[in-house]
Protein backbone atom coordinates (compact mmCIF):
# COMPACT_ATOMS: atom_id res chain seq x y z
CA UNK A 1 0.00 0.00 0.00
CA UNK A 2 1.55 3.46 -1.06
CA UNK A 3 1.42 5.50 1.88
CA UNK A 4 1.09 9.60 1.47
CA UNK A 5 1.91 12.30 3.58
CA UNK A 6 0.45 15.64 3.54
CA UNK A 7 1.82 18.15 5.79
CA UNK A 8 -0.40 21.06 6.51
CA UNK A 9 -3.89 20.07 6.50
CA UNK A 10 -5.15 23.80 5.51
CA UNK A 11 -7.58 25.14 2.57
CA UNK A 12 -5.66 23.47 -0.45
CA UNK A 13 -4.19 20.02 1.87
CA UNK A 14 -7.10 19.47 3.42
CA UNK A 15 -8.99 18.82 0.26
CA UNK A 16 -6.82 17.47 -1.61
CA UNK A 17 -6.03 14.90 0.43
CA UNK A 18 -9.33 14.29 1.02
CA UNK A 19 -10.13 13.60 -2.82
CA UNK A 20 -6.85 11.60 -3.34
CA UNK A 21 -7.62 9.05 -0.66
CA UNK A 22 -11.81 8.85 -2.04
CA UNK A 23 -10.33 8.28 -5.55
CA UNK A 24 -7.12 5.93 -4.49
CA UNK A 25 -8.83 3.46 -1.48
CA UNK A 26 -5.74 1.69 -1.93
CA UNK A 27 -3.67 4.60 -0.90
CA UNK A 28 -3.52 5.53 2.74
CA UNK A 29 -3.46 8.98 3.19
CA UNK A 30 -2.61 11.12 6.55
CA UNK A 31 -2.77 14.50 6.53
CA UNK A 32 -0.16 16.41 9.64
CA UNK A 33 -0.66 19.68 11.21
CA UNK A 34 1.19 21.66 14.08
CA UNK A 35 -2.21 22.86 14.70
CA UNK A 36 -3.92 21.00 17.59
CA UNK A 37 -7.30 22.55 16.74
CA UNK A 38 -7.07 22.59 13.00
CA UNK A 39 -6.41 18.49 13.60
CA UNK A 40 -9.00 18.13 15.71
CA UNK A 41 -11.71 20.21 13.81
CA UNK A 42 -10.98 17.51 10.75
CA UNK A 43 -11.50 14.66 13.32
CA UNK A 44 -15.11 16.19 14.37
CA UNK A 45 -18.27 16.81 12.56
CA UNK A 46 -17.53 20.55 12.14
CA UNK A 47 -14.78 20.53 9.59
CA UNK A 48 -12.09 23.70 9.88
CA UNK A 49 -13.17 25.09 6.51
CA UNK A 50 -16.39 25.72 4.52
CA UNK A 51 -16.39 24.14 1.03
CA UNK A 52 -19.56 22.54 -0.31
CA UNK A 53 -19.02 18.77 -0.72
CA UNK A 54 -15.99 18.54 1.14
CA UNK A 55 -17.86 17.05 4.52
CA UNK A 56 -19.48 14.17 1.96
CA UNK A 57 -16.12 13.36 0.95
CA UNK A 58 -14.44 13.34 4.67
CA UNK A 59 -17.26 11.28 5.71
CA UNK A 60 -16.65 8.60 3.14
CA UNK A 61 -12.75 8.29 3.22
CA UNK A 62 -11.75 9.08 7.32
CA UNK A 63 -10.79 6.50 9.28
CA UNK A 64 -10.63 4.41 6.34
CA UNK A 65 -7.88 5.54 3.86
CA UNK A 66 -8.17 9.36 5.67
CA UNK A 67 -6.50 10.48 8.83
CA UNK A 68 -5.81 13.45 10.35
CA UNK A 69 -2.58 13.87 13.09
CA UNK A 70 -0.71 16.30 15.31
CA UNK A 71 1.97 13.20 15.51
CA UNK A 72 3.89 14.80 12.19
CA UNK A 73 7.10 13.42 12.78
CA UNK A 74 6.12 9.32 13.12
CA UNK A 75 3.62 9.77 9.63
CA UNK A 76 6.55 11.55 8.04
CA UNK A 77 8.91 8.53 8.71
CA UNK A 78 6.32 6.28 7.30
CA UNK A 79 5.21 7.84 3.98
CA UNK A 80 6.49 6.92 0.61
CA UNK A 81 5.04 10.47 -0.78
CA UNK A 82 5.27 13.79 1.42
CA UNK A 83 2.86 16.55 -0.10
CA UNK A 84 3.75 19.75 1.85
CA UNK A 85 1.35 22.21 2.24
CA UNK A 86 2.21 24.68 4.39
CA UNK A 87 1.86 28.32 4.34
CA UNK A 88 4.05 30.42 2.42
CA UNK A 89 2.96 34.30 3.36
CA UNK A 90 4.37 36.85 2.05
CA UNK A 91 7.64 38.50 4.33
CA UNK A 92 6.78 40.88 6.19
CA UNK A 93 10.38 42.31 7.39
CA UNK A 94 13.66 41.73 6.16
CA UNK A 95 15.00 41.24 2.90
CA UNK A 96 12.33 41.30 0.23
CA UNK A 97 9.75 42.73 3.16
CA UNK A 98 6.69 43.09 1.40
CA UNK A 99 6.96 41.09 -1.83
CA UNK A 100 8.77 37.63 -0.88
CA UNK A 101 7.80 34.18 0.15
CA UNK A 102 8.17 33.72 3.78
CA UNK A 103 9.39 30.48 3.19
CA UNK A 104 10.26 29.66 6.57
CA UNK A 105 7.04 27.05 7.53
CA UNK A 106 9.08 25.19 4.32
CA UNK A 107 12.23 25.00 5.85
CA UNK A 108 11.22 23.63 8.83
CA UNK A 109 9.08 20.90 7.09
CA UNK A 110 12.23 20.51 5.30
CA UNK A 111 14.04 19.70 8.26
CA UNK A 112 11.96 17.72 10.03
CA UNK A 113 11.84 15.98 7.08
CA UNK A 114 15.40 14.66 6.49
CA UNK A 115 15.51 14.32 10.70
CA UNK A 116 13.30 11.73 10.71
CA UNK A 117 13.41 9.80 7.38
CA UNK A 118 14.71 6.67 7.22
CA UNK A 119 13.69 5.51 4.35
CA UNK A 120 13.86 6.66 0.48
CA UNK A 121 11.15 9.75 0.15
CA UNK A 122 8.95 11.94 -2.67
CA UNK A 123 8.65 15.22 -1.31
CA UNK A 124 6.37 17.40 -3.10
CA UNK A 125 5.74 20.90 -3.44
CA UNK A 126 1.70 21.52 -3.17
CA UNK A 127 1.99 25.14 -1.79
CA UNK A 128 2.83 28.09 -4.04
CA UNK A 129 6.32 28.88 -3.94
CA UNK A 130 9.03 31.05 -5.87
CA UNK A 131 10.70 29.48 -8.92
CA UNK A 132 13.28 27.55 -7.75
CA UNK A 133 12.54 26.81 -4.12
CA UNK A 134 12.64 22.95 -5.15
CA UNK A 135 16.35 23.62 -5.78
CA UNK A 136 16.52 24.60 -1.97
CA UNK A 137 14.44 22.33 -0.42
CA UNK A 138 16.39 19.74 -2.24
CA UNK A 139 19.67 21.27 -1.15
CA UNK A 140 18.56 21.13 2.65
CA UNK A 141 17.40 17.19 2.18
CA UNK A 142 20.60 16.13 0.10
CA UNK A 143 23.00 17.85 2.77
CA UNK A 144 21.18 15.85 5.55
CA UNK A 145 20.38 12.72 3.47
CA UNK A 146 22.14 10.11 5.69
CA UNK A 147 22.19 8.16 2.69
CA UNK A 148 18.45 8.33 2.16
CA UNK A 149 17.38 9.24 -1.62
CA UNK A 150 14.83 12.61 -2.03
CA UNK A 151 13.25 13.52 -5.07
CA UNK A 152 11.48 16.60 -5.01
CA UNK A 153 8.69 17.31 -7.46
CA UNK A 154 6.50 20.38 -7.96
CA UNK A 155 2.60 19.56 -8.19
CA UNK A 156 1.03 23.32 -7.59
CA UNK A 157 -2.51 23.18 -6.79
CA UNK A 158 -5.05 24.95 -9.01
CA UNK A 159 -8.19 24.52 -6.89
CA UNK A 160 -10.21 27.91 -6.23
CA UNK A 161 -12.27 27.84 -3.14
CA UNK A 162 -15.49 27.63 -2.97
CA UNK A 163 -15.88 24.81 -5.85
CA UNK A 164 -12.72 23.17 -4.52
CA UNK A 165 -14.26 19.65 -4.72
CA UNK A 166 -15.86 20.08 -8.09
CA UNK A 167 -12.12 21.09 -9.33
CA UNK A 168 -10.56 18.55 -8.01
CA UNK A 169 -12.49 15.62 -9.33
CA UNK A 170 -12.30 17.33 -12.53
CA UNK A 171 -9.26 19.29 -13.08
CA UNK A 172 -8.54 21.37 -16.42
CA UNK A 173 -5.07 20.23 -15.63
CA UNK A 174 -2.53 18.00 -13.19
CA UNK A 175 0.86 19.96 -13.03
CA UNK A 176 3.92 17.79 -12.43
CA UNK A 177 7.18 19.24 -12.41
CA UNK A 178 10.35 17.17 -11.88
CA UNK A 179 14.05 16.44 -12.70
CA UNK A 180 14.85 15.20 -15.97
CA UNK A 181 17.18 12.54 -14.47
CA UNK A 182 16.23 8.74 -14.58
CA UNK A 183 15.11 8.95 -10.60
CA UNK A 184 13.28 12.17 -10.93
CA UNK A 185 11.08 11.20 -14.06
CA UNK A 186 10.28 7.75 -11.69
CA UNK A 187 9.38 10.01 -9.39
CA UNK A 188 7.19 11.61 -12.06
CA UNK A 189 5.46 8.35 -12.81
CA UNK A 190 4.83 7.35 -9.17
CA UNK A 191 2.63 10.81 -8.71
CA UNK A 192 1.26 10.32 -11.83
CA UNK A 193 -0.05 6.95 -11.13
CA UNK A 194 -2.56 8.22 -8.00
CA UNK A 195 -3.73 11.12 -10.24
CA UNK A 196 -4.44 8.66 -13.05
CA UNK A 197 -6.94 6.64 -11.18
CA UNK A 198 -9.74 9.70 -11.60
CA UNK A 199 -7.34 12.27 -13.69
CA UNK A 200 -7.82 11.68 -17.93
CA UNK A 201 -4.12 10.57 -19.07
CA UNK A 202 -3.86 13.57 -21.67
CA UNK A 203 -4.92 16.23 -18.81
CA UNK A 204 -1.90 14.95 -16.28
CA UNK A 205 1.41 17.39 -17.67
CA UNK A 206 5.16 16.67 -17.26
CA UNK A 207 6.99 19.48 -17.20
CA UNK A 208 10.72 20.38 -15.12
CA UNK A 209 10.33 21.66 -12.27
CA UNK A 210 10.85 25.23 -12.96
CA UNK A 211 8.22 24.89 -15.31
CA UNK A 212 5.70 23.65 -13.04
CA UNK A 213 6.75 26.12 -10.01
CA UNK A 214 6.60 29.05 -12.58
CA UNK A 215 3.29 27.87 -14.20
CA UNK A 216 1.57 28.48 -10.98
CA UNK A 217 2.65 32.26 -10.30
CA UNK A 218 2.01 32.47 -14.14
CA UNK A 219 -1.70 30.98 -13.73
CA UNK A 220 -2.77 33.60 -11.15
CA UNK A 221 -1.20 36.23 -12.36
CA UNK A 222 -2.98 36.07 -15.48
CA UNK A 223 -6.28 35.49 -13.69
CA UNK A 224 -5.66 38.66 -12.13
CA UNK A 225 -4.83 40.63 -14.82
CA UNK A 226 -7.93 39.53 -16.30
CA UNK A 227 -9.85 40.87 -13.48
CA UNK A 228 -7.89 44.03 -13.45
CA UNK A 229 -8.13 44.50 -16.94
CA UNK A 230 -12.19 44.35 -16.66
CA UNK A 231 -12.71 46.53 -13.94
CA UNK A 232 -10.05 49.02 -15.35
CA UNK A 233 -12.95 49.05 -18.03
CA UNK A 234 -15.69 49.24 -15.41
CA UNK A 235 -14.13 52.51 -14.64
CA UNK A 236 -14.55 53.91 -18.22
CA UNK A 237 -17.74 52.55 -18.42
CA UNK A 238 -19.06 54.73 -15.62
CA UNK A 239 -17.17 57.54 -17.52
CA UNK A 240 -18.62 56.87 -21.05
CA UNK A 241 -22.06 55.13 -20.08
CA UNK A 242 -21.13 52.24 -21.44
CA UNK A 243 -21.96 48.61 -19.60
CA UNK A 244 -19.17 46.47 -18.41
CA UNK A 245 -21.10 43.56 -19.11
CA UNK A 246 -22.50 44.22 -22.37
CA UNK A 247 -18.65 44.89 -23.22
CA UNK A 248 -17.44 41.84 -21.32
CA UNK A 249 -19.74 40.09 -23.25
CA UNK A 250 -19.22 40.96 -26.30
CA UNK A 251 -15.61 40.34 -26.00
CA UNK A 252 -15.54 37.20 -24.32
CA UNK A 253 -17.29 35.68 -27.74
CA UNK A 254 -13.83 36.17 -28.82
CA UNK A 255 -12.76 32.83 -28.61
CA UNK A 256 -9.35 33.70 -28.41
CA UNK A 257 -10.61 35.69 -25.28
CA UNK A 258 -13.23 33.65 -24.19
CA UNK A 259 -16.10 34.33 -21.64
CA UNK A 260 -14.71 33.03 -18.44
CA UNK A 261 -13.48 35.39 -15.28
CA UNK A 262 -14.61 38.55 -16.62
CA UNK A 263 -17.00 39.85 -14.08
CA UNK A 264 -16.21 43.47 -13.10
CA UNK A 265 -16.20 43.66 -9.20
CA UNK A 266 -14.71 45.75 -6.25
CA UNK A 267 -11.58 44.18 -6.42
CA UNK A 268 -10.06 40.42 -6.26
CA UNK A 269 -8.95 39.02 -3.09
CA UNK A 270 -7.90 35.54 -1.88
CA UNK A 271 -5.01 34.02 -0.20
CA UNK A 272 -3.26 33.76 -4.16
CA UNK A 273 -3.19 36.01 -6.00
CA UNK A 274 -1.73 39.53 -4.44
CA UNK A 275 0.88 37.33 -2.59
CA UNK A 276 1.70 35.66 -5.95
CA UNK A 277 2.07 38.67 -8.02
CA UNK A 278 3.85 40.52 -5.30
CA UNK A 279 6.12 37.08 -5.71
CA UNK A 280 7.00 37.37 -9.34
CA UNK A 281 7.40 41.41 -8.78
CA UNK A 282 9.99 40.26 -6.07
CA UNK A 283 11.56 37.47 -8.64
CA UNK A 284 11.37 39.55 -12.08
CA UNK A 285 13.27 42.63 -9.82
CA UNK A 286 15.72 39.98 -8.37
CA UNK A 287 16.64 38.80 -12.16
CA UNK A 288 17.58 42.67 -13.06
CA UNK A 289 14.13 42.64 -14.76
CA UNK A 290 12.43 45.81 -13.65
CA UNK A 291 10.27 46.35 -16.81
CA UNK A 292 8.35 43.20 -16.44
CA UNK A 293 8.24 43.47 -12.34
CA UNK A 294 6.02 46.78 -12.86
CA UNK A 295 3.74 45.21 -15.97
CA UNK A 296 2.48 42.52 -12.93
CA UNK A 297 3.08 45.56 -9.89
CA UNK A 298 0.09 47.28 -12.33
CA UNK A 299 -2.43 44.41 -11.64
CA UNK A 300 -2.45 45.37 -7.99
CA UNK A 301 -2.54 48.88 -8.32
CA UNK A 302 -5.71 48.57 -10.34
CA UNK A 303 -6.79 46.46 -7.64
CA UNK A 304 -6.59 48.71 -5.24
CA UNK A 305 -7.82 51.33 -7.13
CA UNK A 306 -11.17 49.85 -7.56
CA UNK A 307 -11.65 49.26 -3.85
CA UNK A 308 -10.63 53.01 -3.39
CA UNK A 309 -13.06 54.31 -6.26
CA UNK A 310 -15.92 51.86 -4.45
CA UNK A 311 -15.37 53.91 -1.35
CA UNK A 312 -15.28 57.43 -2.51
CA UNK A 313 -18.50 56.07 -4.56
CA UNK A 314 -20.32 55.42 -1.35
CA UNK A 315 -18.66 58.68 0.08
CA UNK A 316 -19.90 60.97 -2.79
CA UNK A 317 -23.28 59.68 -2.99
CA UNK A 318 -23.92 60.50 0.19
CA UNK A 319 -23.62 64.07 0.56
CA UNK A 320 -19.98 63.91 1.05
CA UNK A 321 -19.65 62.46 4.37
CA UNK A 322 -21.10 58.99 5.67
CA UNK A 323 -19.27 59.91 9.52
CA UNK A 324 -22.00 58.13 12.00
CA UNK A 325 -24.14 56.85 9.11
CA UNK A 326 -25.34 53.14 9.18
CA UNK A 327 -23.85 51.21 6.38
CA UNK A 328 -25.12 47.65 5.84
CA UNK A 329 -22.30 46.18 4.67
CA UNK A 330 -23.39 42.31 2.97
CA UNK A 331 -20.66 39.61 2.56
CA UNK A 332 -17.09 39.85 4.31
CA UNK A 333 -15.40 36.47 2.53
CA UNK A 334 -13.66 36.90 -0.28
CA UNK A 335 -16.02 35.50 -2.92
CA UNK A 336 -19.14 33.50 -2.05
CA UNK A 337 -19.19 29.62 -0.60
CA UNK A 338 -16.33 30.08 1.40
CA UNK A 339 -15.69 31.28 5.06
CA UNK A 340 -12.18 32.96 3.76
CA UNK A 341 -11.92 36.00 4.30
CA UNK A 342 -7.86 36.69 3.21
CA UNK A 343 -6.95 39.23 1.26
CA UNK A 344 -10.89 40.23 0.66
CA UNK A 345 -11.88 43.45 -0.53
CA UNK A 346 -14.34 44.00 2.09
CA UNK A 347 -11.63 44.77 5.00
CA UNK A 348 -9.85 47.56 2.48
CA UNK A 349 -14.00 48.83 1.65
CA UNK A 350 -14.79 48.90 5.68
CA UNK A 351 -11.38 50.72 6.70
CA UNK A 352 -11.98 53.17 3.63
CA UNK A 353 -15.57 53.83 5.22
CA UNK A 354 -14.32 53.62 8.94
CA UNK A 355 -12.10 55.98 8.11
CA UNK A 356 -14.68 58.23 6.80
CA UNK A 357 -16.45 57.55 10.73
CA UNK A 358 -18.91 55.44 9.43
CA UNK A 359 -21.09 52.88 11.54
CA UNK A 360 -20.69 49.37 9.69
CA UNK A 361 -23.44 46.42 10.45
CA UNK A 362 -21.67 43.49 9.00
CA UNK A 363 -23.33 40.59 7.49
CA UNK A 364 -21.98 37.49 5.73
CA UNK A 365 -23.11 33.75 6.05
CA UNK A 366 -19.65 32.16 7.38
CA UNK A 367 -17.49 34.59 8.40
CA UNK A 368 -17.71 35.00 12.62
CA UNK A 369 -17.14 37.89 14.36
CA UNK A 370 -14.07 37.17 15.89
CA UNK A 371 -12.54 36.97 12.05
CA UNK A 372 -14.02 40.01 11.50
CA UNK A 373 -12.57 42.37 14.13
CA UNK A 374 -9.15 40.22 13.33
CA UNK A 375 -8.97 41.43 9.80
CA UNK A 376 -10.09 44.87 10.49
CA UNK A 377 -7.70 45.33 13.05
CA UNK A 378 -4.49 43.86 11.61
CA UNK A 379 -1.60 45.66 10.79
CA UNK A 380 -1.51 44.69 7.22
CA UNK A 381 1.91 45.32 5.73
CA UNK A 382 2.64 48.52 3.52
CA UNK A 383 3.81 47.70 0.03
CA UNK A 384 2.85 50.67 -2.01
CA UNK A 385 -0.52 50.47 -0.56
CA UNK A 386 -1.90 53.98 0.67
CA UNK A 387 -5.16 52.08 1.33
CA UNK A 388 -3.44 49.36 3.88
CA UNK A 389 -1.69 51.75 5.87
CA UNK A 390 -3.92 52.40 9.29
CA UNK A 391 -4.66 49.74 11.82
CA UNK A 392 -8.39 50.47 12.59
CA UNK A 393 -8.33 52.86 15.54
CA UNK A 394 -9.96 51.23 18.82
CA UNK A 395 -13.00 54.13 18.33
CA UNK A 396 -13.17 52.46 14.81
CA UNK A 397 -13.66 49.07 16.30
CA UNK A 398 -16.63 49.92 18.59
CA UNK A 399 -18.17 51.31 15.13
CA UNK A 400 -18.55 48.28 13.71
CA UNK A 401 -21.16 45.33 14.75
CA UNK A 402 -21.56 41.83 13.13
CA UNK A 403 -25.20 40.91 12.67
CA UNK A 404 -26.71 37.20 11.64
CA UNK A 405 -28.80 38.48 9.12
CA UNK A 406 -29.29 40.70 6.05
CA UNK A 407 -32.33 42.62 7.41
CA UNK A 408 -30.92 43.36 10.76
CA UNK A 409 -27.64 44.61 9.21
CA UNK A 410 -29.92 47.10 6.88
CA UNK A 411 -32.46 48.33 9.59
CA UNK A 412 -31.72 52.31 10.06
CA UNK A 413 -29.19 52.22 7.69
CA UNK A 414 -28.28 54.91 4.87
CA UNK A 415 -26.65 52.39 2.47
CA UNK A 416 -25.97 48.95 1.70
CA UNK A 417 -22.82 47.66 0.30
CA UNK A 418 -22.75 44.23 -1.61
CA UNK A 419 -19.53 43.46 -0.93
CA UNK A 420 -19.57 39.36 -2.01
CA UNK A 421 -22.06 37.59 -4.17
CA UNK A 422 -24.19 35.05 -1.74
CA UNK A 423 -26.90 34.03 -3.50
CA UNK A 424 -28.98 34.45 -0.50
CA UNK A 425 -28.77 38.24 -1.48
CA UNK A 426 -29.67 37.93 -5.05
CA UNK A 427 -33.09 36.78 -3.48
CA UNK A 428 -33.56 39.28 -0.76
CA UNK A 429 -37.21 41.15 0.26
CA UNK A 430 -35.30 44.57 -0.88
CA UNK A 431 -39.46 46.40 -0.85
CA UNK A 432 -39.45 45.42 2.85
CA UNK A 433 -35.53 46.23 3.49
CA UNK A 434 -36.06 49.73 1.66
CA UNK A 435 -39.14 50.62 4.51
CA UNK A 436 -36.70 50.18 7.38
CA UNK A 437 -33.99 52.44 5.68
CA UNK A 438 -33.50 55.88 6.06
CA UNK A 439 -34.08 57.87 3.28
CA UNK A 440 -32.74 58.40 0.38
CA UNK A 441 -31.78 55.08 0.41
CA UNK A 442 -28.75 53.55 -1.36
CA UNK A 443 -27.57 50.14 -2.39
CA UNK A 444 -23.82 49.80 -4.02
CA UNK A 445 -23.60 46.66 -5.57
CA UNK A 446 -19.81 46.06 -5.63
CA UNK A 447 -20.68 42.38 -7.39
CA UNK A 448 -23.33 43.27 -9.62
CA UNK A 449 -25.72 40.91 -8.24
CA UNK A 450 -28.81 42.85 -7.53
CA UNK A 451 -31.04 43.82 -10.18
CA UNK A 452 -30.82 47.63 -10.87
CA UNK A 453 -33.94 48.51 -12.43
CA UNK A 454 -36.19 46.84 -9.83
CA UNK A 455 -34.44 48.30 -7.03
CA UNK A 456 -34.77 51.60 -8.39
CA UNK A 457 -38.52 50.76 -8.84
CA UNK A 458 -38.50 50.46 -5.42
CA UNK A 459 -37.00 53.90 -4.63
CA UNK A 460 -33.38 53.18 -4.35
CA UNK A 461 -30.22 54.81 -5.66
CA UNK A 462 -28.52 52.40 -7.14
CA UNK A 463 -24.17 52.00 -7.99
CA UNK A 464 -23.30 48.88 -10.19
CA UNK A 465 -19.84 48.61 -10.71
CA UNK A 466 -19.11 49.80 -14.60
CA UNK A 467 -22.81 50.63 -15.53
CA UNK A 468 -25.07 53.29 -16.81
CA UNK A 469 -24.71 55.86 -13.99
CA UNK A 470 -28.18 56.46 -11.79
CA UNK A 471 -28.73 60.73 -12.36
CA UNK A 472 -27.92 60.74 -8.61
CA UNK A 473 -24.29 59.58 -9.20
CA UNK A 474 -23.89 61.37 -11.69
CA UNK A 475 -24.52 64.60 -9.69
CA UNK A 476 -22.06 63.99 -7.17
CA UNK A 477 -19.05 62.59 -8.97
CA UNK A 478 -16.65 61.00 -6.91
CA UNK A 479 -13.08 61.61 -7.97
CA UNK A 480 -10.68 58.23 -7.34
C1 LIG B 1 -7.43 31.29 -7.28
C2 LIG B 1 -7.31 30.54 -8.62
O1 LIG B 1 -8.54 30.62 -9.35
C3 LIG B 1 -6.93 29.10 -8.37
O2 LIG B 1 -6.72 28.43 -9.61
C4 LIG B 1 -5.67 29.05 -7.52
O3 LIG B 1 -5.34 27.70 -7.23
C5 LIG B 1 -5.85 29.83 -6.24
O4 LIG B 1 -6.26 31.17 -6.54
P1 LIG B 1 -9.33 31.48 -5.42
O5 LIG B 1 -8.50 32.62 -4.91
O6 LIG B 1 -9.77 30.43 -4.47
O7 LIG B 1 -8.54 30.73 -6.59
O8 LIG B 1 -10.66 32.07 -6.10
P2 LIG B 1 -11.02 32.71 -7.52
O9 LIG B 1 -12.29 32.12 -7.97
O10 LIG B 1 -9.89 32.65 -8.47
O11 LIG B 1 -11.34 34.24 -7.15
C6 LIG B 1 -10.33 35.14 -6.74
C7 LIG B 1 -10.91 36.53 -6.57
O12 LIG B 1 -11.24 37.09 -7.83
C8 LIG B 1 -12.20 36.56 -5.74
O13 LIG B 1 -12.16 37.68 -4.87
C9 LIG B 1 -13.29 36.72 -6.79
O14 LIG B 1 -14.43 37.34 -6.30
C10 LIG B 1 -12.57 37.60 -7.80
N1 LIG B 1 -13.16 37.49 -9.16
C11 LIG B 1 -13.12 36.31 -9.83
C12 LIG B 1 -13.69 38.62 -9.77
O15 LIG B 1 -13.71 39.70 -9.18
N2 LIG B 1 -14.21 38.51 -11.05
C13 LIG B 1 -14.18 37.34 -11.75
O16 LIG B 1 -14.64 37.33 -12.90
C14 LIG B 1 -13.63 36.21 -11.11
C1 LIG C 1 -5.93 42.12 -34.82
C2 LIG C 1 -7.07 41.37 -34.13
O1 LIG C 1 -6.72 40.00 -34.01
C3 LIG C 1 -8.33 41.50 -34.97
O2 LIG C 1 -9.41 40.87 -34.27
C4 LIG C 1 -8.65 42.98 -35.17
O3 LIG C 1 -9.79 43.10 -36.01
C5 LIG C 1 -7.46 43.68 -35.81
O4 LIG C 1 -6.29 43.50 -35.02
P1 LIG C 1 -4.25 41.61 -36.77
O5 LIG C 1 -3.51 42.81 -36.30
O6 LIG C 1 -4.51 41.53 -38.24
O7 LIG C 1 -5.65 41.47 -36.07
O8 LIG C 1 -3.45 40.28 -36.44
P2 LIG C 1 -3.31 39.36 -35.10
O9 LIG C 1 -3.35 37.95 -35.53
O10 LIG C 1 -4.21 39.73 -33.99
O11 LIG C 1 -1.83 39.68 -34.65
C6 LIG C 1 -1.40 40.96 -34.19
C7 LIG C 1 0.07 40.91 -33.80
O12 LIG C 1 0.24 40.11 -32.60
C8 LIG C 1 0.97 40.28 -34.86
O13 LIG C 1 2.15 41.03 -34.96
C9 LIG C 1 1.23 38.89 -34.31
O14 LIG C 1 2.44 38.37 -34.77
C10 LIG C 1 1.27 39.15 -32.80
N1 LIG C 1 0.97 37.97 -31.98
C11 LIG C 1 -0.25 37.33 -32.03
C12 LIG C 1 1.93 37.46 -31.09
O15 LIG C 1 3.04 38.01 -31.00
N2 LIG C 1 1.62 36.37 -30.34
C13 LIG C 1 0.43 35.73 -30.38
O16 LIG C 1 0.21 34.75 -29.65
C14 LIG C 1 -0.55 36.25 -31.27
P1 LIG D 1 -3.19 26.98 2.29
O1 LIG D 1 -4.29 27.95 1.94
O2 LIG D 1 -1.98 27.11 1.41
O3 LIG D 1 -3.65 25.57 2.41
P2 LIG D 1 -3.27 27.31 5.19
O4 LIG D 1 -2.73 28.47 5.96
O5 LIG D 1 -4.74 27.11 5.10
O6 LIG D 1 -2.62 27.43 3.74
O7 LIG D 1 -2.66 25.95 5.75
C1 LIG D 1 -1.33 25.71 6.04
C2 LIG D 1 -1.24 24.78 7.27
O8 LIG D 1 0.12 24.35 7.43
C3 LIG D 1 -1.64 25.42 8.61
O9 LIG D 1 -2.70 24.68 9.17
C4 LIG D 1 -0.36 25.32 9.48
O10 LIG D 1 -0.63 25.03 10.83
C5 LIG D 1 0.38 24.16 8.82
N1 LIG D 1 1.83 24.14 9.06
C6 LIG D 1 2.72 25.15 8.90
N2 LIG D 1 3.97 24.74 9.17
C7 LIG D 1 3.90 23.43 9.52
C8 LIG D 1 4.86 22.42 9.90
N3 LIG D 1 6.17 22.69 9.97
N4 LIG D 1 4.40 21.17 10.19
C9 LIG D 1 3.07 20.90 10.09
N5 LIG D 1 2.13 21.78 9.74
C10 LIG D 1 2.52 23.04 9.44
Amino acid sequence: MVKICCIGAGYVGGPTMAVIALKCPKVEVVVVDISVPRITAWNSDTLPIYEPGLDDVVKQCRGKNLFFSTDVEKHVAEADIIFVSVNTPTKTRGLGAGKAADLTYWESAARMIADVSKSDKIVVEKSTVPVKTAEAIEKILTHNSKGINYQILSNPEFLAEGTAIQDLFHPDRVLIGGRETPGGQKAIQALKSVYAEWVPEDRIITTNLWSAELSKLAANAFLAQRISSVNAMSALCEATGADVAEVSHAIGKDSRIGPKFLNASVGFGGSCFQKDILNLVYICECNGLPEVATYWKQVIKVNDYQKTRFVNRVVASMFNTVSGKKIAVLGFAFKKDTGDTRETPAIDVCKGLLGDNARLSIYDPQVNEDQMQRDLTMNKFDWDHPIHLQPMSPTSVKQVSMVWDAYTAAKDAHGICILTEWDEFKTLDFQKIFDNMQKPAFVFDGRNIVDADKLREIGFIVYSIGKPLDPWLKDMPAVA
